[in-house]
C-alpha cells in the first residue's frame, strides 16, 4: 500500500450545447485531493478542506470525496486503517463546472492509488459514472479535452476528440440551483422535432470544435433538450445568454445543469465577461467569472 497519493482533477462543462448527458469539455481549473495513510491501531478518518467550499463542505461521513473513496475500498476489500484527506478546491461548488465529478473522481483515484491501483482507469470511470448518474462530467474530467460518452448495452463507448486550443468564458451567478432541482425540471419525453434539432447539432458541434470553426458555433451550440426548461428558473439567465452573444461570443449556453453560463469566443473574452456580469447584476445577482483554457489533460495521480 502507498502512504501518500495526490490527485488533480480538472473542471468540466457538461451538456455541451446540444450534447445533453453525453458531451463535456475539460477546463483549466483544478481540484486537488491528497490521501495520506497512517499506520495506526485505531481506525479513523480526518478531512481538511481549503479553497472553494471550505466553509460549508462536510468533514464527516457525508463528504463526497470520502464516500467515493469508500466505494473503491469496499469494492477492492481493503482500506487503510487511518486516513487523512485534504481537499484543495479551485472549482466552485454546485456551479455547473463539475465540482461533484471532481470530488468523486478525486476520491476514487486517490483510494485506488493508495491500494496500489487494483482498478483500471476504465473501472474507475464506470464506478464514477454510476455514482454521478451521468457521464458528461466524469469522462472529460478523467481523460481531458472534449469527450463524448455513449451508453451501449451494458458498456460505455467513450470518444476523446482532439480539438485545437480554445479559451472559454465562464460566468457563475450567486444563485442556488442544485443539479437535482435542475434535473427535476426536465420532461420525460420530448417532441421528435426537438430530438432531430439536437441530433444534427451534436454532429455539427463536434465538427466545428475540431475545425476551430467559430462561425458554425452559433448554430452548433443550440439546444432544445434541457435549456428551454432550465433557463426560466435562473433570474437573468436568458438575458445573460443573449448579452454574451451581443458582446461578441460565437455562442453561449448553460454550463452543465447551470446556473452558470459558458461562452465561446476567439477574442474579446473580457468584454463578454463585463456584459454577462452586468446582466446578472441587473437581475440582482452577484456573479464571478473565469476565462479558462481547455484542459488537454485529465485527472493526474501522483505518488508523493
Ligand atoms: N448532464 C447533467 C445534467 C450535468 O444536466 O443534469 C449536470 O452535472
Amino acid at each position: 500500500m502507498h502512504m501518500k497519493v495526490q490527485v488533480t482533477v480538472p473542471a468540466t462543462t457538461a451538456n455541451l450545447g446540444p450534447g445533453f448527458d453525453c458531451l463535456g469539455l475539460a477546463l483549466g481549473l483544478t481540484n486537488t485531493v491528497t490521501f495520506t495513510a497512517v499506520d495506526a491501531t485505531t481506525a479513523t478518518t480526518s478531512i481538511t478542506i481549503t479553497g472553494e467550499g471550505a466553509n460549508h463542505l462536510p468533514r464527516d461521513g457525508s463528504n463526497l470525496v470520502l464516500r467515493a473513496a469508500e466505494v473503491v475500498f469496499d469494492g477492492v476489500g481493503e482500506r487503510p486503517s487511518t486516513l487523512h484527506i485534504h481537499q484543495h478546491n479551485n472549482i466552485p461548488v454546485g456551479s455547473g463546472l463539475g465540482s461533484s465529478a471532481a470530488a468523486v473522481l478525486g476520491g476514487m483515484l486517490a483510494a485506488n492509488g493508495l491500494l496500489g491501483s487494483p482498478l483500471s482507469q476504465e473501472d474507475v470511470l464506470h464506478l464514477a459514472i454510476d455514482m454521478e448518474g451521468h457521464p458528461d462530467n466524469v469522462a472529460p474530467a478523467l481523460y481531458g479535452g472534449l469527450v463524448l460518452s455513449v451508453r451501449s448495452h451494458d458498456n460505455w463507448h467513450i470518444e476523446a476528440i482532439a480539438i485545437p486550443p480554445l479559451q472559454v468564458v465562464y460566468v457563475l451567478p450567486d444563485f442556488d440551483f442544485p443539479t437535482a432541482a435542475a434535473r427535476a425540471a426536465l420532461p420525460t419525453h420530448v417532441p421528435l422535432a426537438d430530438a432531430v434539432f439536437n441530433a444534427g447539432r451534436v454532429g455539427l458541434l463536434v465538427r466545428a470544435l475540431t475545425a476551430g470553426d467559430f462561425a458554425a458555433l452559433a448554430t452548433a451550440m443550440q439546444d432544445r433538450l434541457h435549456q428551454p426548461y432550465r433557463i426560466p428558473l435562473v433570474p437573468g439567465l436568458a438575458q445573460a445568454l443573449q448579452a454574451a452573444q451581443a458582446a461578441g461570443a460565437a455562442s453561449a449556453a448553460i454550463s452543465g445543469a447551470g446556473p452558470s453560463v459558458v461562452a465561446f469566443a476567439a477574442t474579446g473574452h473580457e468584454k463578454i465577461v463585463t456584459a454577462v456580469t452586468a446582466v446578472f447584476a441587473e437581475a440582482g445577482l452577484h456573479s464571478r467569472a473565469w476565462i479558462l483554457p481547455v484542459a488537454q489533460h485529465g485527472a493526474e495521480v501522483c505518488f508523493v
